[in-house]
């Protein structure tokens, strides 16, 4: 989804409204500030908590999702259409009693995106041929139940260069930092930090149009998760809070421009770009996937 920025962190003002700075007010006093927390989040941010119930038709939902891209996996290789792979997920997410939460939405056309070697997201399958050495990018978001759980991959069609391999290892690796800091008391902006510490630490750059996101109820809610950002920005991380982290990095510049067609992303410079996304549960004390890869 698009970007916006928001604030409240650990230097924000606290929410129980005592005119100290959050760290210096609840943030020192534990357990007790959880409730005040919670209730300001839902209120002024429209954060939905989930419950347990909740987060077992997630995970149910993202069972699918990591079955769906294991599918696209087995397809993938020189000589197959985007669309094939479009039309076989579709039919597999229909099979499992979900439905594609991409179909319609906003006028997206197919049921999956799919976003090829300078695509960054939002490709949409079409007649193209998958080529040996293209790096292909599958984002799936089944709704079962009611219940959105989105995740994505990226994987190699036939043999990849050493620029593929670099890019894709790279961002997963992304992926994997901003996981590390999803645990109670963390902000949303230290997962942006980690990720783009490793990202330019690798020489890459962090796409900033496209952010994660609050997700379960609908395809997208708040907050916004930024894949970059400094330490304590953003918002404190609450247990029963869900959303994605779905870095994308380029080889190249981070800059980017939107085709014709009103979807797809690309690089400015046509460089590669790679994406891995999974759907996270904040628990008491770090994090759950409810797509876990
Ligand atoms: N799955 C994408 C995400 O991670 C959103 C795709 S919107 C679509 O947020 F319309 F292109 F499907
Ligand atoms: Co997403
Ligand atoms: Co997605």
């Amino acid at each position: 989804m698009k970007t916006k920025s928001d604030k409240i962190g650990r230097n924000s003002l606290c929410p129980c409204g005592s005119g100290l700075k959050y760290k210096k007010c609840c943030a020192s006093k534990g357990v007790s500030s959880l409730p005040v927390l919670k209730s300001e989040y839902s209120r002024k941010y429209k954060i939905r908590f989930k419950s347990p119930e909740d987060v077992e038709g997630i995970r149910k939902a993202g069972r699918i999702a990591l079955d769906a891209l294991d599918l696209a996996e087995s397809m993938i290789r020189p000589g197959i259409s985007t669309n094939d792979i479009d039309a076989a997920l579709h039919e597999f997410t229909i099979k499992n009693k979900a439905i594609p939460a991409p179909l319609h939405y906003r006028g997206y056309p197919k049921s999956v995106c799919i976003s090829v070697n300078e695509v960054i997201c939002h490709g949409i399958p079409d007649e193209r041929i998958l080529k040996d050495g293209d790096i292909v990018n599958v984002d799936v978001t089944p709704i079962l139940n009611g219940y959105y759980a989105d995740a994505n991959k990226t994987f190699f069609s036939g043999t990849p260069g050493p620029d593929a391999v670099k890019i894709v290892s790279v961002t997963l690796e992304c992926l994997r930092e901003g996981i590390r800091m999803v645990k109670p008391g963390n902000t949303t902006g230290d997962i942006g930090w980690a990720i783009q510490q490793y990202a330019e630490g690798q020489g890459c750059s962090v796409v900033r149009e496209f952010v994660g996101h609050g997700v379960g109820f609908e395809f997208h809610e708040p907050p916004q998760i930024l894949h970059y950002g400094r330490r304590g920005d953003g918002f404190l991380l609450l247990p029963g809070m869900v959303f994605t982290i779905e870095p994308m990095i380029n080889l190249g510049a981070r800059f980017l421009h939107v085709l014709d067609d009103k979807w797809t992303a690309v690089t400015n410079d046509g460089s590669l770009s790679a994406q891995f996304e999974q759907t996270l549960l904040v628990t008491e004390d770090g994090c759950e996937s409810l797509t876990p890869f």
